[in-house]
């Protein structure tokens, strides 16, 4: 089983989606211990709470790596899920967990990602290009963003009156929650 934290910083439904995927069993290799978020407020920290494991929140300033760096290792951390965590991480942090990082981007990696391409501009930019199909990625972490080893993906399809909200959401229920977890199982089996 590996020790597994999850950052975030925003509202954390995808943090639910690996909580209530642990609890029915279906990430054997999988063992949320920690949470961290950058974000005080953030809603993902009540749900951490409410399911009993560790939440912590760390400064978005200058020393955030190194704080996160020390907490890390002193709870024996094996591997990093970003789930909604709207920070990018250097590539220093990054070599210290080569391929042990993984992150759900909610497009069709190589569409819609990159610099600039986070929340709701993913899926503005998808209805303005007028693309059919959509979807979310779950990827390797790399240096430069969006663009590490494609892990998972799953296709949603853009409906005729979709609006940003409304494609975001069906993409969340349809493939990110769904993904994620599977997603995390699949890599700390092979660690
Ligand atoms: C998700 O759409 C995820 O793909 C993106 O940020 C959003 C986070 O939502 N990286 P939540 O905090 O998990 O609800």
């Amino acid at each position: 089983m590996k020790n597994i934290v999850v950052l975030v910083s925003g509202g954390g439904t995808n943090l639910q989606a690996l909580l209530d995927a642990e609890g029915r069993g279906e990430m054997p290799h999988v063992d949320l211990t920690l949470v961290v978020s950058n974000n005080e407020k953030a809603y993902a920290l009540k749900r951490a709470q409410e399911a009993g494991v560790e939440g912590v929140f760390i400064k978005n300033d200058g020393d955030f790596e190194t704080r996160l760096t020390e907490l890390l290792a002193e709870r024996g951390i094996d591997m990093i899920i970003l789930a909604g965590f709207m920070r990018i991480l250097s590539a220093d942090f990054i070599k210290d967990f080569e391929g042990r990082i993984i992150n759900i981007h909610p497009s069709l990696i190589p569409s819609f990602c990159g610099k600039g391409f986070y929340g709701l501009r993913v899926h503005e930019a998808a209805l303005a290009r007028g693309v059919k199909l959509t979807g979310a990625t779950v990827h390797i972490v790399t240096a430069e963003a969006d663009a590490g080893p494609i892990l998972m993906q799953k296709a949603v399809e853009v409906l005729e009156g979709d609006t940003p909200e409304i494609l975001q959401k069906r993409v969340m229920r349809e493939a990110e929650w769904v993904m994620l977890p599977r997603a995390a199982e699949l890599l700390a089996a092979q660690l």
